[in-house]
């Protein structure tokens, strides 16, 4: 049943070229047009949309952070995210120009359902992104999008998180093409990105026992740091939730930009810290990356740095290089997960954890 892997959690990540392509699959009419079966959201309904508020938690949350960019990005719709359990206590501003968008795996997580409870009581329109079919929430939402990861057993989600991503990119760029902020041929473009995503993700996959040495050799590790930027940020919040969940080891994520208001402090001589680091662009990302980079490189840090292929600026200041496959900024996510996901499950193999029943943790968290 694990298909020779020593947990469900390691198949899952091993499964993640298929379940993003299957994510991906029938998506596109035969005129080329993006399409999104089990919507319900008429093209009047999207074209009113003035806001959309993503709720959701843990893993789904960040999730919803790579959302933010990918949706405000292709369709100028302005977007919050917010984690469920907070989002009904703050009095939010909803109505039915708001798009709430919940993002759960389980489709039962209770925060989320309360939040989608309390939006529709004031009129908001509720997507479902799951990937559960019938289960409570995409139940009680206007429409819903379904992801095909297929079961995720491994308390502590991997392609569940994958097959979100590229439920919101669609969303995104359905989105766009109703209300026309972007065109055929650029829609087309970024459907086919994304079409060769299984194969990047099975390139990272292959190069698994550099990280797997890596990880074995950090079984000593009290605490470990990531950093990433932009659409890496999320990234590294999810590395350091993965590697607490199931390796129960101290970890934070950090916006590398945050670094010199706080959290530099925590530097220590072989901290290790692994680095997200963003494609070279026009914009001034990959340079201030790497400026952080340096900061903690100076102050002793063991500096393990995520990059892409031809990246030479990064290596001398990596101590730990891992290559990423050339891609988008905005699709990076897709790709620069992966290597977390096998460190954190190697290395809390190696400290002899129960990798998919981790203490105190439950598959879906159905109290509030
Ligand atoms: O089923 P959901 O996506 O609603 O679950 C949300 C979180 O409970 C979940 O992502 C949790 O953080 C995982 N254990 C992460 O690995």
């Amino acid at each position: 049943e694990k298909d020779g892997h020593d947990w469900f959690m390691r198949k899952e990540i091993f499964e993640q070229p298929r379940a993003v392509a299957d994510s991906l699959l029938g998506r596109r009419s035969t005129s080329g047009l993006l399409q999104l079966d089990e919507m319900r959201l008429s093209d009047d309904e999207i074209r009113d949309i003035d806001k959309i508020i993503i709720i959701a938690a843990g893993t789904s949350f960040y999730a919803g952070m790579v959302a933010k960019y990918a949706i405000e990005h292709w369709t100028r719709i302005p977007v919050e995210v917010e984690l469920s359990s907070e989002f009904r206590y703050r009095d939010p501003i909803l109505d039915h120009s708001t798009l709430v968008v919940a993002i759960s795996q389980s489709g039962e997580t209770a925060d989320t359902l309360q939040a989608i409870r309390h939006a529709r009581s004031q009129r908001s329109k509720v997507l479902a992104i799951c990937n559960t079919n019938g289960s409570t929430i995409p139940r009680e939402s206007d429409a819903v999008i379904y992801t095909h990861a297929g079961p995720e057993i491994g308390v502590a989600s991997t392609k569940g998180f994958l097959t979100q991503l590229v439920a919101c990119y669609l969303l995104a760029l359905y989105v766009a093409q109703v209300k026309g902020t972007r065109f055929g041929d650029e829609i087309e473009e970024v459907m086919s990105q994304l079409e060769a995503m299984p194969d990047h993700i099975a390139t990272v996959l292959a190069g698994a026992e550099q990280v797997y040495d890596l990880a074995r050799a950090h079984t000593g590790t009290r605490s470990v740091l990531f950093l990433g930027r932009h659409a890496g940020y999320p990234v590294a919040l999810e590395g350091a939730l993965k590697l607490k969940e199931i390796a129960y080891l101290h970890a934070e994520g950090f916006a590398a930009g945050e670094l010199k208001h706080g959290p530099i402090a925590l530097v220590e001589q072989g901290l290790p810290v692994l680095c997200v680091v963003p494609p070279r662009g026009r914009d001034q990302l990959h340079e201030k990356m790497i400026s952080g980079i340096q900061e903690v490189r100076a102050r002793g840090a063991q500096t393990i740095c995520l990059a892409e292929e031809g990246d030479t600026r990064i290596e001398p200041y990596a101590d730990v290089l891992i290559r990423l496959p050339k891609v988008p900024v905005l699709l990076q996510p897709l790709v620069a997960v992966v290597p977390l996901q096998l460190f954190a499950c190697e290395l809390a193999t190696a400290l002899g954890h129960d990798v998919d029943q981790p203490r105190n943790l439950a598959k879906s968290v159905t109290v509030e």
